[in-house]
């Protein structure tokens, strides 16, 4: 049997008997005005992360949601969407769509704003996906995609890059871990589909997600999310695992390569008023600006005594330059 059908399995069963630790995420769930998340949600919440942000949930957006879990996130986006069929949720386990479906019939009693008919649920594999091209502008998935192998990994974006519209976002959650995992973890099926040996390095991660052509990338956070310790898992090292929130934009890919931002600052604090790199780069004295890693790099290899590059914080959604 493949991983995938042991993913299905796997989801089948998260669907007939909650399981609140099986993905376990310290981001705190939003609280809105007047959002209220029904119990069975909250427990069915399988991701690692958020994919909802306000920023990116203006002017009515139109959102598919790959891997459904318990409705929680399809409610969350619906909250800021609010019109019939503005959310298309996908999934390929029957059992998760149908608890999720009953979720948010639920939802609609508690929240007197939502009508669960602003979410769709669609049946259809997030390799396939049954989503017309250049069609949605925010394309999600939360803790799915890391338990796809590289191929299938490759396919899965590439299906979320065809569907979404120029400039459209594609925002995901999931985890990364920087050590190599030894072949018992990673050919472990189980382990994979419960979202805890699939995950890549957050550098190959990027990478994947730049070559179906995304051009600007921020990854905005980055948490602890889980120990492989040796005892508990085939493991003789102890493996750190964490989980990232990403959004990636389809805009044109720069010809010198992609916008990657990780929360680098460039501050000019020489003896002018402003620093000017004659490549669309204005540093006023002593103002930090958001930078990609690309222009952090050009900076840094400038040279110069009288520019500052900070570090990542992993907390990049907005603001900068390129
Ligand atoms: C880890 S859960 C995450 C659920 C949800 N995103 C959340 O944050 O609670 C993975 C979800 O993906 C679904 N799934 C598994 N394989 C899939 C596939 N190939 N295509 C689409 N959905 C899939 C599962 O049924 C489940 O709903």
């Amino acid at each position: 049997m493949s991983y995938l059908n042991t993913t299905i399995d796997v989801y089948k069963d998260a669907a007939l008997n909650p399981n609140v630790g099986l993905c376990c995420t310290t981001t705190p769930v939003w609280q809105l005005p007047g959002l209220e998340v029904p119990k069975k949600m909250l427990e069915m919440n399988y991701g690692c992360g958020s994919t909802v942000n306000p920023r990116d949930l203006v002017n009515n957006p139109s959102i598919l949601y790959v891997g459904v879990g318990g409705g929680m996130e399809l409610l969350q986006f619906a909250y800021f969407s609010r019109r019939q069929g503005a959310v298309i949720g996908v999934d390929v386990v029957d059992e998760m769509m149908d608890a999720c479906r009953e979720n948010l019939l639920e939802a609609e009693q508690k929240n007197e704003w939502f009508k669960a008919d602003f979410v769709e649920i669609r049946t259809g594999n997030a390799l396939d996906l049954p989503v017309p091209d250049s069609s949605v502008d925010i394309a999600a998935q939360n803790c799915l995609f890391n338990i796809f192998e590289t191929e299938d990994l490759k396919k899965a974006l590439r299906e979320m890059y065809r569907v979404l519209k120029p400039r459209g976002r594609l925002i995901m959650s999931d985890p990364t871990c920087e050590q190599p995992m030894n072949p018992a973890l990673r050919n472990d099926d189980r382990l994979r589909a419960l979202c805890l040996t699939g995950s890549l390095p957050l550098q190959d991660y990027i990478k994947m997600i730049t070559e179906v052509g995304f051009g600007t990338v921020e990854i905005r956070a980055k948490r602890p999310y889980r120990l492989l310790a040796p005892g508990h898992y085939p493991t003789e090292e102890l493996i750190y695992i964490e989980s990232v929130e990403v959004c990636a934009i389809k805009d044109p890919m720069p010809a010198d390569g992609p916008c990657v931002f990780t929360g680098k600052t460039a501050i000019y604090y020489g003896s002018e008023a402003y620093f000017d790199d004659q490549k669309g780069h204005v540093l006023n004295q002593n103002m930090p600006l958001a930078v990609c890693d690309k222009t952090a790099a050009a900076l840094a290899a400038l040279g110069r005594a009288d520019l500052f590059i900070s570090p990542s914080t992993w907390f990049y959604d907005g603001g900068g330059c390129c």
